[in-house]
């Protein structure tokens, strides 16, 4: 009697090995009743189980890439997103961005990283004001440009936040208490969609290093560098909000970012003699910014202020 049913329950089992065991683990998340969370959950268990079989995993490998994410995330607090690194470095961030690109109704600036260094509550300046508070030993520039629709329209009022490392490439964070802001605003356009501001030129800087993603980045003999770069979160009532940086031409990782965060149509320039410029006698970086109509979903965002993060894992 019992081997009858032993031999049964054999017939119906189904034998797992490493090729039944993907179908065996799809066949259970079936009953997801969430069609995204289904289709995305499947998706990665696919590529992962894919991934484990092309690259033969040893159980040591893969407890030490358990041992990786754990270190990952224990490297994480309100002002350090180890995870987003990982993204950055592995080039999804920038991939996700792209196919947020794609998805745009209408022409509009591309995406670039947001970084770990955002911070949302960055001080309201006036037109003309500077950003900088600290002494510094930085070129004086100053930023300007337009905020545009796809069809060239000023956008008026609408929201420019700024926020760069120094001439030394350390990011206010880096360097001082985090009540301390430094090279960071907030600005509105004006009626004809112009901005303007004084900062200083920005220099390329190394990646945070000090966690399990810099470990990776010097087993694979990588740089770590980014270009020297200014961010930008852009948005306004009815557009599609812009998250990107501006690259510096000259900078010598400009094509070896180890994030993956330049596009060639957010290269410019430090120009020494620029008679548009409204502020006069300063050198300048221009740069016109295009929103595209809004989205029916999601901001738009790769990266955020990682306090947020914390604060949402936590609540
Ligand atoms: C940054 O631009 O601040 C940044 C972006 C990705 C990784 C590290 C830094
Ligand atoms: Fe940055």
């Amino acid at each position: 009697m019992t081997r009858d049913l032993t031999v049964t329950m054999e017939a119906h089992m189904r034998a797992i090995d490493e090729h039944t065991i993907t179908e065996a683990a799809l066949d259970q998340m079936a009953s997801t009743t969430d069609p995204r969370l289904k289709e995305i959950m499947a998706a990665l268990t696919r590529h992962l189980h894919d991934f484990a079989r092309e690259v033969d995993l040893t159980p040591e490998e893969w407890l030490e890439g358990i041992k990786f994410l754990t270190a990952v995330g224990q490297k994480c607090t309100a002002y350090r997103q180890e995870f987003i690194l990982l993204s950055d470095t592995l080039g999804l961030s920038s991939l996700v961005n792209a196919l947020h690109d794609r998805r745009a109704t209408e022409a509009g600036t591309k995406s670039s990283l947001v970084g770990p260094f955002y911070r949302q509550d960055s001080p309201v300046l006036k037109l003309g004001d500077t950003i900088v508070t600290k002494p510094t030993n930085g070129l004086e520039v100053c930023l300007y440009g337009r905020v545009t629709n796809s069809a060239g329209q000023g956008v008026p009022h609408a929201t420019v936040q700024v926020w760069q490392p120094d001439e030394t490439g350390n990011y206010d964070l880096q360097k001082h208490d985090p009540s301390e802001m430094d090279l960071r605003g907030t600005f509105r356009t004006d009626a004809d969609g112009r901005f303007y501001l004084r900062t200083i030129a920005p220099l390329g800087y190394m990646i945070p290093m000090d966690g399990p993603v810099g470990d990776m980045i010097r087993a694979q003999k990588r740089h770590g560098y980014r270009p020297a770069h200014i961010h930008f979160i852009i948005g306004a009532e009815g557009y599609r909000e812009v998250v990107t940086a501006l690259y510096l031409q000259g900078d010598e990782h400009i094509d070896s970012d180890t994030v993956f965060g330049v596009t060639a149509s957010l290269v410019t320039d430090v120009r020494k003699n620029d008679p548009s410029s409204p502020i006069p006698n300063l050198p300048t970086i221009k740069f016109d910014f295009q929103l595209p109509a809004a989205a029916a979903y999601g901001s738009g965002r790769v990266g955020a202020d990682p306090s947020q993060i914390v604060a949402k894992v936590a609540s």
